[in-house]
C-alpha cells in the first residue's frame, strides 16, 4: 500500500486549474502531503494492473494534457467517431462571462456526424453486429429477450421509417413516454437516427406534468404504450397520456399522433383508452416499415434532445444537448469510468426517463458497443434478492445504480445478497446523491465482496455526463466522495462572494471552463440559462451544490444548497411541489423543504397554510398529498404535511427557510436568530403543531 499512498499524494490538490497542473509538477516530484490511511479503499493490484488507467501518475498525464490542450485532447478522442465532415478550425469555443456577452458554449463546430449511427452502424462495421446490444428483463422472472446491434438497427430504422412517414422531420421533437422496455432506447436512437429532438418524459410523471412538456416542445409525435407492470401493480400509461393530449389538444396544442407500443404482459388492446385517427399500434405499423433507413447526418452543435428537469422556481426547465460534444463525452466517461471492456455485461438501474438513462443506458454505453441491461420491474420484486439473481443470470460486470437503492437493500438485510454468487461484479457504480460511507461500505463489502471499486460519480442532467468520478484502478478511494474531476473538467470552489478557494476547503462547487457534454441552453429561454447557472458566480458555471475538498485533494458533494431537493435520487423542485399544493383550493400557502429520509435521502416535508376557516383533518391532508400525485408524479408525493397557521418571514414577506428546515428536522435548539421575523410567535405555533 505504501506506493499507493504516494500515488494519493502526489495527487493532492490536483485540480483547480492552471495552478494545480504547477502543484501536480512538484508533488509528483516528490513532494507530498499526509493522508490517513484508514481512510482509504485500495482497488487490488490485480484490478488495477488490468485498468485502462491504471495509476495517479497515468490520470495526472492525461489530466493535465486535457487542461492545457482540450482541442487536441478532445479531438483526438473524436476522430475515433464517424464524421461525414470534419468538424472545423475552432475546436471549442465558449463564453462562461456574462460580463462579455450571451453565454455561448460551442465543440466541434461544422463537424457534421449521426450519433444513432455512431452507436449502430459504425459499431456493427466494426464486427459487433452479432454482439448483444440488450438485454431485457422483465418485471416477471423468467421474462425476457434480447437483441443484437444487427437486430437493433434493424428495429431503430423501422420507427425511423415510421416516424418520416407521419412527417416527422430534422428539427422535430418527439416526446417519449414509456417505461423500460427495449423499445424506449429504440425509440430514443430512431428520433437521433432521423435528427429529430426526442424529450424523453419519465414514465411516473403525471397527465399534467406530460402536457406541460408537450405545450412546451410541441411535438409532432407522442411515443407511449398501453400499460406497464411494476412489481405486483399494473400502472396504465395511455390513459395517462390519453388525459395529457386531451388537455393540450384544449390548449391549443394538439398532437397528431400517439404511436402506442402493445405491452401485451401487462394489458390487453381492448380495454386500452383509444382516440382514433390519432392513435395507432406500434405493432400494427412499425414492423411494415423497411430494415435499412438512411442516417440525417447533423451539425455537431444540432440539438440531439431535451430533457425537462427541477430548479430552484417556476416550472421545469427544458435542459437542451447537441450531439457532437455529447457523444464524445457520453463516449469518453463510461468507458474511463467503468474501466470498460468489450467482455463487460453492463446495467445501470436507472430509468431512461432520467438523464443518466440518456447517457449510461443508452448513448455512452451504445457508443462502446457494450452489452446493456435493461430491467422492466421494480427492484424488490418479487423479493430483495432480484438484484442479484438478475446479476447472476446475465453475469453482470457493472452494476451501475442509486444510494437509495443501495440503502433500501441494506436494511433488508445481507441474506438476500448473500444468496446468489454476484461473482461476476467487477465494478460497482453509484450516481444521484450523496453516498453516506456506511451505505457505501455495505455495497462495497457486501455487494461486491471487497473486490469491486466503487465509482461514485458526481455529475447533472445539465452537464451530459460525469465530472467528478473515480477512475477504478487509479487511485485509492475514500467512502463517500467522488474523488477526483474527469479529463477536462475544472472544478472550483468559491465563497459567498465569488471568490475561488484554494487548497482544503468548502464552498460552492463551479466550473471553469467549459466541457463538450455540457448543455447549450434551456429551450426557449436563453436568459433563464444565463441567470441560473452564470449569474451566480460571473465566469463560472454554477452547479447549485455544495462541496469540499480535503487536503488530498479529493471532492466531497455535500447536497444542494439551491431549493431544490434530492429524493430517491429523483430531483424536485420544492417549488413545483409548493406550487401544486397551492393549486388545492383549500390551501392558502405552502412552504416545502427537505429533510433527512433514511433511506430516500431526503424526504418531502410541506408545511400549509389552510384558507381562512378551514379546520384541518386527516381528509385533507390525504387530499394535499394527492393533488400534488395528480400535478407532479407519485414520487413528489409530500412525506409529511405540518400544519402551519403561518410562516415564518422576514419583515419583507421572504420566507425563512432556514428556520423551516430545522424545525422539519426537529432541531428546535438551532433555529438561530428569530428576532427579525415579522411575527416571531409563528414559530413556536409551528413547534406545536409538528406531530398533529
Ligand atoms: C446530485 C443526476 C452527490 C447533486 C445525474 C446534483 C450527486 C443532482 C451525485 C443532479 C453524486 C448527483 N454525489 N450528489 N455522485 N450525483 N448528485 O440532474 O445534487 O437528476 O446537483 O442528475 O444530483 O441531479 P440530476
Amino acid at each position: 500500500t505504501d506506493s499507493h499512498l504516494r500515488h494519493v499524494d502526489s495527487m493532492a490538490l490536483l485540480p483547480s486549474g492552471a495552478g494545480a497542473i504547477q502543484h501536480l509538477n512538484a508533488v509528483i516530484l516528490g513532494e507530498a502531503l499526509a493522508s490517513e490511511e484508514n481512510d482509504l479503499v485500495f482497488p487490488s493490484p490485480g484490478f488495477s494492473s488490468q485498468a485502462l488507467i491504471s495509476s495517479p501518475e497515468k490520470y495526472g498525464e492525461m489530466y493535465r494534457r486535457s487542461i492545457e490542450d482540450p482541442a487536441g485532447f478532445w479531438s483526438d478522442i473524436a476522430s475515433e467517431f464517424y464524421w461525414k465532415q470534419k468538424w472545423g478550425e475552432q475546436v471549442c469555443s465558449e463564453n462562461f462571462d456574462v460580463r462579455k456577452g450571451p453565454v455561448s458554449i460551442e465543440w466541434f463546430k461544422g463537424g457534421v456526424t449521426n450519433i444513432c449511427y455512431n452507436c449502430l452502424d459504425r459499431n456493427i462495421e466494426a464486427g459487433f453486429g452479432d454482439k448483444v446490444a440488450m438485454y431485457w428483463e422483465g418485471n416477471e422472472p423468467g421474462f425476457d429477450d434480447k437483441l443484437t446491434y444487427n437486430e437493433l438497427l434493424d428495429k431503430v430504422c423501422q420507427l425511423a421509417n415510421y416516424l418520416i412517414s407521419v412527417g416527422v422531420k430534422k428539427g422535430d421533437a418527439v416526446v417519449i413516454y414509456l417505461p423500460m422496455l427495449m423499445e424506449l432506447p429504440i425509440a430514443m436512437l430512431a428520433c437521433s437516427r432521423i435528427g429529430a429532438v426526442h424529450s424523453v418524459v419519465f414514465a411516473g410523471f403525471s397527465a399534467e406534468s406530460i402536457a406541460q412538456r408537450i405545450t412546451d416542445c410541441k411535438p409532432k409525435v407522442v411515443i407511449t404504450c398501453n400499460a406497464v407492470k411494476r412489481g405486483a401493480k399494473v400502472i396504465k400509461l395511455k390513459e395517462i397520456v390519453d388525459a395529457a393530449l386531451t388537455e393540450c389538444a384544449q390548449n391549443g396544442c394538439p398532437v397528431d399522433v400517439c404511436l402506442t407500443y402493445d405491452n401485451k404482459l401487462a394489458m390487453d388492446r381492448e380495454s386500452t383508452v383509444w382516440k382514433d385517427g390519432r392513435d395507432i399500434w406500434w405493432q400494427d405499423v412499425v414492423p411494415k416499415f423497411p430494415t435499412k433507413c438512411e442516417v440525417e447526418w447533423v451539425d455537431a452543435e444540432d440539438p440531439l434532445f431535451l430533457l425537462y428537469t427541477s430548479g430552484s422556481t417556476g416550472k421545469p426547465k427544458g435542459v437542451l444537448h447537441t450531439t457532437g460534444g455529447y457523444m464524445v463525452y457520453t463516449a469518453t466517461t463510461f468507458k474511463y469510468a467503468f474501466d470498460y471492456k468489450q467482455s463487460d455485461i453492463y446495467w445501470c438501474t436507472a430509468d431512461c426517463g432520467w438523464i443518466t438513462g440518456h447517457s449510461y443506458v443508452t448513448y455512452g454505453p451504445m457508443l462502446n458497443a457494450a452489452s446493456v441491461l435493461i430491467f422492466e420491474g421494480a427492484p424488490t420484486y418479487p423479493d430483495s434478492g432480484r438484484c442479484w439473481d438478475i446479476v447472476d443470470k446475465y453475469k453482470v460486470s457493472i452494476f451501475y445504480t442509486a444510494p437509495t437503492l443501495v440503502r433500501s437493500l441494506m436494511r433488508d438485510g445481507d441474506q438476500y445478497v448473500k444468496r446468489y454468487s454476484r461473482k461476476s461484479l467487477r465494478v460497482l457504480g453509484s450516481v444521484g446523491e450523496p453516498i453516506n460511507p456506511s451505505a457505501w461500505r455495505w455495497f462495497y463489502n457486501v455487494v461486491g465482496d471487497s473486490r469491486c471499486p466503487i465509482s461514485d460519480t458526481w455529475w447533472q442532467t445539465e452537464t451530459g455526463g460525469f465530472l467528478i468520478t473515480p477512475l477504478p484502478g487509479a487511485w485509492p478511494q475514500k467512502p463517500g466522495s467522488a474523488t477526483y474531476p474527469f479529463f477536462g473538467v475544472q472544478p472550483a470552489i468559491v465563497d459567498e462572494k465569488g471568490n475561488e478557494i484554494e487548497g482544503e476547503c468548502s464552498g460552492y462547487l463551479c466550473i471553469k471552463r467549459s466541457w463538450p457534454g455540457a448543455f447549450r441552453t434551456l429551450y426557449g429561454d436563453h436568459e433563464r440559462y444565463e441567470t441560473t447557472y452564470f449569474k451566480a458566480f460571473p465566469g463560472y458555471y454554477f452547479s447549485g451544490d455544495g462541496c469540499s475538498r480535503d487536503k488530498d485533494g479529493y471532492y466531497w458533494l455535500t447536497g444542494r444548497v439551491d431549493d431544490v431537493i434530492n429524493v430517491s435520487g429523483h430531483r424536485i423542485g420544492t417549488a413545483e411541489v409548493e406550487s401544486a399544493l397551492v393549486s388545492h383550493p383549500q390551501c392558502a400557502e405552502a412552504a416545502v423543504v427537505g429533510v433527512e429520509h433514511e433511506v430516500k435521502g431526503q424526504g418531502i416535508y410541506a408545511f400549509v397554510t389552510l384558507v381562512e376557516g378551514v379546520p384541518y383533518s386527516e381528509e385533507l391532508r390525504k387530499s394535499l398529498v394527492a393533488v400534488v400525485r395528480s400535478q407532479i408524479g407519485a414520487f413528489a408525493a409530500p412525506d409529511k404535511i405540518h400544519w402551519a397557521p403561518g410562516l415564518p418571514k422576514t419583515r419583507s414577506g421572504k420566507i425563512m427557510r432556514r428556520i423551516l428546515r430545522k424545525i422539519a428536522s426537529r432541531q428546535y435548539d438551532e433555529l438561530g436568530d428569530t428576532s427579525t421575523l415579522a411575527e416571531p410567535q409563528v414559530v413556536q405555533q409551528l413547534i406545536d403543531l409538528a406531530d398533529v
